[in-house]
């Protein structure tokens, strides 16, 4: 229970209002309004979601202004070196690191559930070869409500988890699917004595015609790249399907609703706006001149890949990203890369730039990612689709701690209506 109160003085008589106020383990306390509306006739008003918390949980810590991440405790730096991809789902899920046995259980399980129904592979033919990947993942993932009755009842714990085992498993079997309807070549099935990362690649890159050779250093990046990108807290995607969740609908529909939030170039579609804007400045000497139009307030440009709601200082992501890449372009040889230049000279400059120091703009996990899926040889347009591929476990971790709240409620925010009072119908003629 909470000790500790927050009042609000409000109404012509002072009325004083008394609110209970919750502590965290780490961060913000919180006041709880729950009863605002009822005791005082009014509203709070946060366009943004500036200052709400919207629910309680236990998975994902990010300190801002530190540019700390943790997962269910544990520093991001940590599991990027130490861990893999699956086993941090063990963790978000479950909510702690599995051992040896557990760990085998759960990627043989991820295993099981691979491959997609062959009725999925009719979808794709209704789309144009060159739809963007992230509307065809968004159609046939949602689509996948059609297929698993058996796991649809949400009140039911084993249906929940089957649900969460089946789209960590399939989301690299589709994003590749995806992949390969838009360059024409015959889909790949998935290779289950593979890690979940290397399995992705051989899905995205080898041909019926040749023998696929795995690259150790390059499956290591994108599972890592995949650990950075699993989940982090309530952001925009994350909160749709929280609040698709809320109304009961089926988890499939709900991740579909957060992939179509993802998409958004201020969220998860700034990897491939990124990697545009570097591509559009070309070379250093043109960095000055985005620069000037990223602060200039009449110009709607902004530099992708800087800035975030929450981290006023670096992303911590962007910090292992920019290793990464580097490892990466080195493995490749094309450590001379002219973009990779551009992104360390215009990361260089912006820092230096009180616009962005006084606005404490740092590069965010999108900077240096685009860069180094280029480098992995992943088109643009399935960078995002990567990013809903490893999100997919941080939204069914939240959806699924939603889920399982007795005390859940529908989401249902109030407005402040600035529309006209009551008025009464006008007939045509009179219009
Ligand atoms: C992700 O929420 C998450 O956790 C998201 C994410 C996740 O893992 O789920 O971390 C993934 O979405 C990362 C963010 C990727 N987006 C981008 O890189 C797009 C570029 N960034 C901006 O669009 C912006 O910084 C946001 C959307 C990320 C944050 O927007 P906010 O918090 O609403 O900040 P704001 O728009 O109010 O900006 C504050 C000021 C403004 O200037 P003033 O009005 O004070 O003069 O900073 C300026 C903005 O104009 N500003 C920028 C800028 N970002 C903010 N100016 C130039 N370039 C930028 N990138």
């Amino acid at each position: 229970m909470a000790d500790k109160t927050a009042q609000i003085i409000y109404g012509p008589e002072n009325k004083a209002i008394n609110f209970p106020v919750y502590d965290a383990t780490l961060g913000s306390e919180v006041v709880d309004i729950t009863g605002l509306a009822k005791s005082a006739g009014i509203f709070t008003y946060d366009p943004g979601f500036m200052s709400t918390a919207a629910c309680e949980s236990k998975i994902t810590y990010i300190d801002g202004e530190k540019g700390v991440l943790l997962y269910r405790g544990y520093p991001i730096q940590q599991l990027a070196a130490e861990s893999d991809f699956l086993e941090v789902c063990y963790l978000l899920l479950q909510g702690e690191l599995p051992n040896i046995a557990q760990k085998e259980q759960f990627a043989k399980i991820i295993n099981n559930h691979t491959m997609v129904h062959e009725q999925i592979r009719s979808f794709f033919n209704g789309f144009r070869r060159d739809a963007h990947p992230m509307a065809i993942m968004l159609g046939v993932v949602g689509a996948l409500s059609a297929f698993y009755h058996d796991s649809l009842d949400i009140k039911n714990p084993e249906h929940r988890e089957v649900a969460a085992f089946r789209l960590i498993a399939k989301m690299p079997t589709i994003a590749a699917m995806c992949y390969k309807y838009s360059i024409g070549q015959p889909f790949v099935f998935p290779q289950n004595n593979l890690g979940y990362a290397d399995n992705f690649l051989r899905m995205m890159f080898s041909v019926p015609t040749e023998d696929y050779e795995s690259n150790a250093v390059l499956a290591k990046a994108l599972d890592r790249i995949f650990i950075l990108h699993a989940d982090h807290e309530q952001n925009a995607s994350t909160s749709t399907v929280r609040l698709a969740g809320s109304t009961g609908a089926n988890p499939f529909a709900c991740i579909a609703a957060g992939i179509a939030a993802l998409w958004g170039p201020a969220h998860g579609g700034a990897n491939e706006a990124c990697l545009n804007m570097l591509e559009e400045i070309a070379t250093p000497d043109n960095i000055p001149r985005y620069i000037a139009r990223a602060k200039d307030p009449d110009d709607s440009f902004r530099l992708m890949g800087f800035g975030h709601r929450v981290y006023k200082n670096f992303d911590p992501r962007a910090m292992v990203m920019r290793e990464t890449c580097h490892e990466v372009l080195e493995n490749l040889k094309i450590h001379d890369s002219p973009l990779f230049r551009v992104a360390l000279e215009l990361e260089k400059i912006a820092l230096e730039d009180d616009y962005f120091v006084s606005r404490k703009l740092y590069p965010n996990v999108d900077f240096y990612s685009g860069i180094t899926l280029r480098a992995l040889g992943i088109p643009k347009n399935m960078f995002t689709v990567i990013f809903a591929l490893a999100r997919t476990v941080g939204w069914i971790s939240q959806w699924n701690e939603m889920i399982s709240d007795p005390n859940r409620r529908i989401g249902r925010p109030r407005q402040l209506y600035l529309g006209p009072t009551r008025r009464d119908f006008v007939p045509m003629a009179k219009r």
